[in-house]
């Protein structure tokens, strides 16, 4: 178990570089699957999760080489579909191994995936999909057996537009047969990376990054190549740290444009950003504005994002709201929060946050990989010292942060305990 000290109150100035999406590399990366050939992926995050996949690729029999952040995948030798429990469960997204190799193999055993506690994580949608495909879905306990003879494309309606259930089914259906026209796809930008990625090994499919999305099957994927997007998750709970403790602090190496729900955001409550072409510099003002925000699917607030946001809002000089939409169980964090000063009244899946309060070190436990980093920048903003625990749930999701923070002028601790 490893825990977190920060020693808080401190101004952070220089540069934080944004690394690769996570949540874009744990789909590119089984997605390699289906390529008979090798594959190359850069800009990949040095992440726990890249490391559980990767496992994952080895006990399938592919061999990945990994050199900085440049990932080759050779997929020709894959030879097993059989995904034990203590592989799977140590990543949710370990899920999108059902979708390639249901599509390569026309066969998957897999464990139901672990992940963060942030709700019940259901996979319906994604089983529907693959049932609409042709697939036969067994479940035992919480073993997945998935078989097909073929899978043959058909129009699929998602109830809700799920993001992991649109890569999936995207997944399973670019070997399939015909065409597949999913409707109401999520629209999140991991998403078009994925298919762009697809693209590059063959496979045919249009309008990623709109609600329909159309993969018209084709025989074999040769290797394709990519490179992974920044991580604009990972650049706004550092964007909202500026806000809460930054001196010029520039977030670089991203896409303002994929930011742009929580820069306004931000404006609205007075924080002092500037916004270059492919970095944001932002400075700690001393009179913040309390606004509402509610997290909606792409491009609106993004539900990851809420819990750093959270925050910065208890310096809000007065009321605000924080309203989610996505997840049952996004307010984990609230009770450290409060822990250490703030005031936060949690309502079912809102949360009233009044300010502004001084936040004050002590001992937390992070419960989930965004509110953990929640706890880390209310840990920087606090004065005094605060230890989180559990902070293996961050290392999930961030790379490098102890380093990264350090660099900008934070007291940052790391310890095995
Ligand atoms: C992805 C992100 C996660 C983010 C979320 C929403 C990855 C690895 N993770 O998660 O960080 O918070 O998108 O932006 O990309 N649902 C069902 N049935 C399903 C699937 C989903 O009911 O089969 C519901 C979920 O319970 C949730 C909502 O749909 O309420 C959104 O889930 P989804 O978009 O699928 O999130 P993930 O892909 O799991």
């Amino acid at each position: 178990m490893k825990q977190m000290i920060i020693e808080g109150n401190n101004i952070l100035s220089g540069t934080i570089e944004i690394g690769g999406a996570k949540n874009s590399a744990v789909a590119l990366i089984p997605a390699s699957i289906l390529a008979n050939g090798t594959s190359v992926i850069e800009n990949v995050p040095n992440i726990s999760d890249r490391d559980a996949l990767l496992d994952i690729l080895n006990i399938l029999n592919c061999e990945s080489n990994l050199k900085q952040d440049k990932l080759t995948i050779d997929t020709t030798k894959l030879k097993n579909s059989v995904i034990e429990e203590s592989l799977s469960s140590r990543m949710r997204a370990s899920y999108y191994f059902m979708g390639a190799l249901l599509g390569r193999e026309k066969f998957v055993e897999i464990y139901i995936p672990g992940g963060c506690n942030i709700g019940t994580r259901p996979i319906d949608i994604h089983l529907d999909g693959f049932r609409a495909l042709g697939a036969n879905i067994t479940i035992e306990g919480n073993k997945y057996t998935l078989k097909a003879d073929k899978l043959i494309g058909t129009d699929i309606y998602l109830k809700f537009p799920s993001v992991g259930a649109t890569i999936n089914i995207i997944l399973a259906a670019v070997l399939a047969e015909g065409k597949t026209i999913i409707h109401n796809a999520a629209k999140e930008i991991e998403i078009v990376n994925v298919v762009d990625y697809l693209i590059t090994m063959g496979a045919n499919i249009e309008g990623a990054g709109t609600n329909e999305i159309t993969i018209t099957g084709v025989n074999e994927l040769h290797g394709g190549k990519i490179s992974v997007l920044p991580d604009r998750i990972e650049a706004g709970t550092y964007i909202i740290l500026g806000a809460l403790c930054g001196k010029d602090l520039k977030i670089s190496n991203i896409i303002p444009e994929h930011l742009e729900a929580l820069t306004s955001k931000l404006k609205e409550m007075g924080v002092n950003l500037i916004i270059n072409k492919d970095n944001i510099i932002v400075n700690k003002v001393n009179e913040l504005k309390p606004i509402n925000i509610k997290t909606l699917i792409y491009p609106g607030f993004p539900t990851d994002i809420g819990q750093p946001m959270s925050v910065l809002l208890t310096k809000g000089n007065g009321t605000s709201l924080f309203e989610e939409t996505i997840w049952e169980n996004r307010m984990g964090h609230v009770p450290s929060l409060n822990k250490m000063g703030a005031n936060i009244k949690v309502n079912g899946m809102n949360a009233i946050i009044n300010g502004p309060t001084k936040l004050k070190g002590c001992e937390v436990i992070a419960t989930d990989l965004r509110g953990g980093a929640a706890l880390v920048i209310a840990g920087l903003a606090a004065e005094g010292t605060t230890i989180i625990t559990d902070v293996e749930h961050i290392l999930r999701g961030y790379e490098n942060i102890k380093g990264k923070l350090t660099n900008v002028g934070a007291k940052i601790e790391l310890k095995e305990i």
